[in-house]
């Protein structure tokens, strides 16, 4: 049962976007939970707007004691994902303690870069205590032809924490779908969208099963 949360101290950088699509990716076959620790409940609001089930679970656990309840919150569930609250630190370190992997949302600009120190400086706490812990950055709402992904590779470097290969670009569709409840893979399975997510989800599964990192960036058109 790996747990990856999606977790940066800023917010609206798409934690909950991205947790939501891919716990619908991940749930096309698999057993997902998905668990909301964000005292706003956008997960869960999203989760109340549905009118057939999500194929996922989706649960409330605003708490910093995430880490002495996973296992028993994941228990009988292949995968488990953890959509993180902005700004709470105490609820950062307790899904960080929680997990297996954990990825920051970024947005392609320089707020966003220099906001990341403060989700490392939490992710580097665990650097003794989980030395298995893995820790990508997962560049979101990239646009064509502004900071491209070579360049926001570079910003982020200085963090030495590597960046997925797979992006995510900057498309309504994503918010569309979430607005009526749903996801990018419900309203355009063969889109872009849902190509990209798919992408995602397929890199840090291989990760998570031990296999090299991919240097380039890919994006889809
Ligand atoms: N790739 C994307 N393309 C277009 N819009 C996006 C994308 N990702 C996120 N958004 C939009 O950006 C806004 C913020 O996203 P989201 O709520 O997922 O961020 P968050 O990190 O969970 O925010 P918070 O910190 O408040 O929990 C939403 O309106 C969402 O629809
Ligand atoms: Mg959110």
């Amino acid at each position: 049962m790996p747990v990856v949360a999606l977790l940066n101290q800023k917010g609206g950088v798409g934690k909950t976007t991205l947790s939501i699509h891919i716990a619908a990716e991940l749930a096309a076959n698999a057993r997902v939970l998905l668990i909301d620790a964000d005292q706003q409940g956008s997960a869960l609001d999203w989760a109340a707007q549905r009118e057939a089930s999500a194929g996922f679970s989706v649960i409330g656990f605003p708490k910093p004691v995430l880490h002495r309840e996973i296992a028993a919150l994941g228990n009988g569930y292949d995968w488990v994902l953890i959509d993180g609250p902005p700004r709470v630190n105490e609820l950062a370190r307790s899904a960080i303690a929680a997990s297996d992997m954990v990825l920051i949302p970024v947005q392609p600009s320089p707020f966003d870069v220099w906001a990341a120190k403060d989700i490392i400086d939490i992710v580097k706490e665990f650097s003794i205590p989980k030395p298995n812990l893995e820790t990508r950055f997962l560049i979101n709402r990239l646009f064509p032809n502004t900071m491209l992904g070579a360049e926001i590779q570079e910003a982020l470097a200085s963090f030495d924490v590597p960046v997925l290969a797979n992006a995510i670009r900057n498309r309504t569709e994503y918010a569309k779908a979430a607005r009526a409840g749903l996801t990018a893979l419900e309203t355009e399975p063969y889109g872009q969208a849902a190509r990209e997510i798919r992408a995602v989800v397929e890199e840090f599964t291989a990760l998570l099963n031990g296999a090299k990192e991919v240097k380039k960036i890919h994006v889809a058109s």
